[in-house]
C-alpha cells in the first residue's frame, strides 16, 4: 500500500492521546457495561460528537478537504470532534484515475493518513458516478470495454486501501427523480446491470469493506425516487448481490426539506437487511430544531450506524452561502451543534448490531489475523510457544500458525495451540498472553463497531502499550478511548 503511512507513537500528540485515554476511558467503559449488562443508567454526556455517538456504538463523521488541512482552526475542530472521515473529493473518480490505468493516490492519501493517524476511520467516496469523470471515462465506448473500465477503476482504488476503509459507496447517485436509472456513461454503455457488477467487483476487490449504495432525496418515504431506490436495494438483496448499506446524502434546503418520514425511511431500507447512514448531511440555515430531528431519526433505529456532515465550518460547505453545517465561519459552536451533541447524549447506550459484510473472510465472527489499525502489525504469539503465559506482541504479519485467531464463542483461539487469548486481570496495563482456554470472560472480547476489542471481564480494551507500532511491542488492557484510537483498532481479517 505505497503512500500510505502511519503515525507512530511518541509523539507529543501521541502522549496527550494517552492522557486523554485516561479523561474518557470512563465513557468506553461505561459503553461496554451497557453492551454486556443489557442495560444500564444513563451514560455521563460527552463533550465531542464522536464520543457522543460513540456511546451507542455509532460513529459522527465530517467530509475532510485535503486543501484545508493546513488551516489549524479547520484541523483542531475536525480532529477534535470527529471520529469518521470522508475525502470530499479525493478519492473521486478524476482525481484516482486522471488517465486510462493511471492511477494517483497522493491527495486521497493525504486526507486518509491524516484521518488515521488520528484514530478516524474512513468512509470512501466514491467508485462509480456519473459526476467528476476525467474526459477519458466521459468518452468510453463499448459495453465490454466500459464494463473493463469500470471493473479495473473499482479493483485498483479498493486495493490500494484494502483492509483500511470502513465503507465504500461503490456507486453514487444512480436514480433519477422519478426513481428510474440516471443516464451515465456507465448506464448507457453498460446498461442496467452495472450496478451489479460494480458491487461484485468491489466485493471481490477488498472483501473487509462494507459495500453502500449512496443517494440524495431519498429521505423522503412518499417520494418516487426513494420508492425507486428501495426496489432496488431489494432487489439486489434477493438475488444476492453483495450491498451492505445505504448512504442517504441528506442534504436538506426549502425545496427538499426534512422530511418527517426519515425514521420511516432508514427504518424501512434497515429491514432489507442493510446498514443505513447520513453520509452527507448538510441543512441550509442549520435550523436546531431540525438537526435535532434527523440525529433523533438515526438514533431511532438500530442498523442507522452513523451520521457524517459535509464540511466543517460553513464556509468549508459546498454550499457556504447557505450556512448549513454545525461550527460557523470563525469555527464557533453553532446552535445546531448543541441540539446533535444533546441527541447523540440522550441515545441508549447499546451497540447497533453492525452486520460485517454478507461474503468474504471478514468476521467478527470468523477467523483471520488480528490487525492493529495504528501498526498495520499482527497479535502474534512471541516465539511460537505455546506455553500458558505466553505474552503476546505486535509483528509484521506473516500468516504463520502463530498469528491466527478464531473468534469463538467470544473467545480468540489460536487454533494450532487450541489456547486463548487471555488476561489475568483488570487493571489497566495488564498484559496478554496465550492461555488455555477456560470460556471464563477474562477471556471473552466484544468487537465494538468503532473497532475495539473490549475485553468483557474488565471492560477495558486490547491496546499496543505505549501506542508502540513496532516489531515486539507488547499488548495490555487499557481504558477504552470512546472515540476510537488507532492503538486499540483491530480487524479480524
Ligand atoms: C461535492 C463536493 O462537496 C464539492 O467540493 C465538489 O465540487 C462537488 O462535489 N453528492 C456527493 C458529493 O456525493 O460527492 C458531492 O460533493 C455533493 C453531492
Amino acid at each position: 500500500m505505497a503512500g500510505l503511512s502511519v503515525r507512530r507513537g511518541g509523539s507529543p500528540k501521541a502522549r496527550s492521546l494517552v492522557a486523554r485515554a485516561v479523561v474518557v476511558g470512563a465513557v468506553g467503559l461505561l459503553a461496554v457495561a451497557g453492551a454486556v449488562m443489557v442495560n444500564s443508567s444513563a451514560n455521563a454526556a460527552a463533550s465531542t460528537l464522536g464520543a457522543a455517538a460513540a456511546q451507542s456504538g455509532r460513529y459522527f463523521g465530517a467530509a475532510i478537504n485535503a486543501g484545508k488541512l493546513s488551516n489549524s482552526t479547520y484541523t483542531t475542530i475536525a480532529a477534535r470532534e470527529f471520529n469518521m472521515a470522508t475525502p470530499e473529493n479525493e478519492m473521486k473518480l478524476d482525481a484516482t484515475e486522471p488517465s486510462q490505468n493511471n492511477f494517483t493516490f497522493g491527495s486521497g492519501d493525504t486526507v486518509f493518513n491524516w484521518a488515521t493517524g488520528r484514530g478516524m476511520r474512513v468512509r470512501g467516496h466514491t467508485l462509480v458516478w456519473h459526476s467528476q469523470l476525467p474526459g477519458w471515462m466521459q468518452s468510453l465506448s463499448g459495453s465490454t470495454n466500459t464494463l473493463n473500465a469500470m471493473k479495473n477503476h473499482i479493483t485498483k482504488v479498493m486495493q490500494h486501501y484494502q483492509g483500511h476503509i470502513y465503507a465504500w459507496d461503490v456507486v453514487n447517485e444512480a436514480l433519477n427523480e422519478d426513481g428510474s436509472r440516471r443516464g451515465s456513461v456507465w448506464q448507457n454503455q453498460i446498461g442496467n446491470s452495472y450496478i451489479d457488477q460494480a458491487f461484485q467487483t468491489a466485493r471481490a476487490a477488498d472483501s473487509s469493506a462494507k459495500l453502500c449504495y449512496n443517494d440524495y432525496n431519498i429521505e423522503n418515504w412518499n417520494y418516487a425516487k426513494t420508492q425507486g431506490a428501495y426496489n432496488m436495494v431489494r432487489d439486489m438483496k434477493q438475488r444476492g448481490i453483495p450491498i451492505d448499506c445505504v448512504g442517504f446524502q441528506s442534504h436538506f434546503n426549502p425545496n427538499s426539506p426534512v422530511p418527517s418520514s426519515f425514521q420511516t425511511t432508514l427504518s424501512n431500507f434497515a429491514s432489507l437487511g442493510v446498514d443505513v447512514a447520513l453520509t452527507e448531511l448538510d441543512i441550509e440555515g442549520a435550523s436546531a430544531t431540525s438537526y435535532g430531528n434527523v440525529t433523533r431519526a438515526c438514533l431511532a433505529v438500530p442498523r442507522c450506524v452513523g451520521i457524517t456532515v459535509w464540511g466543517v465550518r460553513d464556509i468549508d460547505s459546498w454550499r457556504a452561502s447557505a450556512n448549513p453545517l454545525l461550527f460557523d465561519g470563525n469555527g464557533n459552536k453553532k446552535p445546531a451543534y448543541q441540539a446533535v451533541l444533546d441527541a447523540l447524549n440522550g441515545a441508549s447506550p447499546t451497540n447497533p448490531p453492525t452486520t460485517p459484510p454478507t461474503t468474504g473472510p471478514t468476521n467478527p465472527p470468523g477467523s483471520g489475523q488480528l490487525v492493529g489499525r495504528a501498526s498495520n502489525r499482527c497479535v502474534d504469539i512471541t516465539g511460537f510457544n505455546t506455553a500458558n503465559g505466553t505474552p503476546l506482541q505486535l509483528w509484521d504479519c506473516t500468516g504463520g500458525w502463530n498469528q491466527r485467531w478464531s473468534y469463538t464463542n467470544a473467545a480468540l483461539v489460536n487454533p494450532q495451540s487450541g489456547k486463548c487469548l487471555n488476561v489475568s486481570g483488570t487493571a489497566n496495563g495488564t498484559r496478554v498472553t496465550l492461555s488455555s482456554c477456560t470460556g471464563a470472560t477474562a477471556q471473552q472480547w466484544q468487537f465494538r463497531a468503532n473497532g475495539n476489542v473490549a475485553n468483557v471481564q474488565s471492560g477495558r480494551c486490547l491496546d499496543a502499550v505505549g501506542q508502540g507500532t513496532a516489531n515486539g511491542t507488547a499488548l495490555q488492557i487499557y481504558d477504552c478511548v470512546a472515540a476510537g484510537q488507532a492503538n486499540q483498532q483491530w480487524t479480524l481479517r
